[in-house]
């Protein structure tokens, strides 16, 4: 348990595994507090085109980093325009920037440490979060999926607001962000030593979540589970 008291979970895992369900799921079954991390780096790069700038571009993405981490609102981690193609393609190049990781990355930490409104935890997901970010989360989810698997749930949500798209054009997407992301040299994905391996192939939701729960409880088993105290006998 972190030093403030406060319990730490990271869902780490590729795009498209589900990770983010599972890690809003099991907050909220839990009273937890939820941050989505991918949200961060999608809100500098959405800043970065904003100011008219371009995120492959350094330059342009150092002057938003600041002004973006230190204003995160509940608001800013939901906007629908983070969910735009541009916006996944300038986050996969703003997040291989360190000054872009560091200040991310501090936020992240604050969060784990006081997550908002004195919930008694924290669940957050994203790539590195059980490696870098919180290397002393105390349960550690590594969420994945075949990237088959991956690309037809991905299909299925997009298929009927871009009918154009294709299952082959979502499986070679799910391909490239797989090899950007563990080819980054900056905090690439991989699973921590110690985090569990949490394969959804062949789970849908609710059997994903129960997997989730049952290993959060192992290590914070319930109430009615404790061994009752037992009593000092009298003298
Ligand atoms: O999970 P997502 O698609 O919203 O992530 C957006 C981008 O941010 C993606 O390119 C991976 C990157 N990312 C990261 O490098 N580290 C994290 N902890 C979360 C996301």
């Amino acid at each position: 348990m972190a030093s403030s008291g406060k319990i730490v979970i990271s869902v780490d895992g590729p795009a498209a595994s589900g990770k983010g369900t599972l890690a809003k799921a099991l907050a909220a079954k839990l009273g937890f507090a939820y941050l989505d991390t991918g949200a961060l780096y999608r809100a500098v790069a959405l800043a970065t085109i904003e100011s008219g700038g371009d995120p492959a571009n350094f330059d342009d993405v150092k002057k938003v980093i600041d002004n973006v981490t230190h204003h995160v609102t509940p608001e800013t981690l939901v906007n629908p325009k983070l969910r735009t193609p541009e916006v996944a393609a300038g986050a996969a190049k703003v997040a291989a920037y360190p000054d872009v990781r560091h200040a991310v990355r501090d936020y992240q930490v604050e969060f784990a440490k006081n997550p908002p409104n004195g919930a008694p935890g924290a669940v957050l997901d994203g790539r590195d979060i059980g490696t870098v970010v919180c290397p002393d989360a105390d349960v550690k989810l590594y969420v994945t999926a075949s990237p088959e698997e991956r690309a037809r749930r991905r299909f299925e949500e997009l298929k009927a607001k871009e009918p154009s798209t294709t299952y082959e054009t979502v499986l070679n997407d799910v391909n490239a962000r797989d090899h950007a992301d563990t080819h980054r040299t900056i905090s690439p994905l991989k699973p921590a030593d110690d985090a569990h391996i949490l394969d959804t192939t062949t789970l849908d939701r609710a059997q994903a979540l129960d997997a989730a729960v049952r290993l959060f409880h192992a290590k914070f088993p319930p109430e009615a589970d404790r061994p009752a105290k037992t009593k000092s006998p009298r003298l």
